[in-house]
């Protein structure tokens, strides 16, 4: 029994490792397509067509739930791969809802008219696909009014992190929230908006200063698929667990060892 994660490379580790603390009798099987990382740059149909492969590729192997657990192809390629229509009996979910349900103090699922909420002037990092896309402020439009998003393409964070540098990672991620906060100087909350961020959370929250509030996915995501799990049990697959990379194995597992301080060891897809 196993639910999938995806992510075209290291981030969704990030939602990973809380979705299994969060959830420890529940197997995973994480797919990275770190060959094709970063997708932040690419188009939209490339980001769809690289996304679709690896889901029916999660699917085949028994994975009846797979978790999006990228930004940039939640933001390119979810709606589309719902619309054209998924085999029977398996989902694909995304990452976008659990977390603006968050910042809207929304209860799971609530469909209710967008109201009034608490923030006013959020900032967005995120990738110049996933910006360029504005899916955050379309779904965030669904649930809230009133509410200012200034949006920061974060572009070369993502290959730093997948190459492990992390000081390049650090530099560029501290000159993006400048030129964020020179658009707006006062956020009350930031959205880390790909899933490779929280891996420099601490940074991201340093150079924001300690009254901005920021907003990562993974234990969002885990609460998320927690309470989804147990409205649908039939969900949990019938596959094995593992973790598969279209790169090279063991410069992945390498990398994914030191972002989680555990032995992560990956096979080829
Ligand atoms: N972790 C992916 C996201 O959440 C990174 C996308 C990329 O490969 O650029 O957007």
């Amino acid at each position: 029994m196993a639910v999938g994660i995806f992510d075209s490379g290291l981030g969704g580790l990030t939602v990973l490792d809380a979705a299994q603390k969060r959830l420890p009798d529940v197997d995973f099987l994480y797919f990275g397509d770190n060959a094709h990382a970063p997708y932040g740059v690419r188009d939209a149909e490339d980001v769809y067509q690289l996304t679709s492969a690896a889901v029916h590729d999660m699917w085949a192997r028994g994975c009846d739930l797979v978790i999006l657990a990228c930004n940039t192809a939640s933001a390119a390629a979810l709606r589309r791969m719902q619309e054209a229509g998924v085999p029977k009996g398996k989902r694909v979910l995304g990452v976008f809802v659990p977390l603006i349900e968050a910042l809207t103090e929304r209860q799971w699922g609530d469909n209710s008219p967008p109201r009034e909420v608490a923030v006013k002037h959020v900032a967005l990092f995120a990738t110049p696909a996933t910006v360029a896309s504005r899916a955050f402020q379309r779904e965030l439009a669904f649930r809230a009014i009133g509410v200012d998003v200034e949006a920061q393409a974060c572009g070369g964070v993502v290959d730093a992190i997948e190459d492990g540098d992390m000081i390049l990672a650090e530099a560029l991620v501290k000159s993006h929230v400048d030129a964020l906060l020179r658009k707006m100087p006062k956020p009350e909350a930031a959205i880390l908006g790909c899933t490779h961020y929280p891996l420099m959370e601490e940074v991201f929250q340093r150079a924001l200063g300690p009254e901005v509030k920021v907003f990562s996915q993974g234990q969002l995501v885990a609460d998320s698929l927690a309470d989804y799990l147990g409205r649908h049990p039939q969900m949990l697959g019938t596959g094995q667990g593992g973790y598969f990379t279209t790169g090279t194995p063991a410069r992945v597992s390498s990398r994914a060892t030191q972002f989680l301080r555990r032995e992560i060891s990956f096979d080829a897809a």
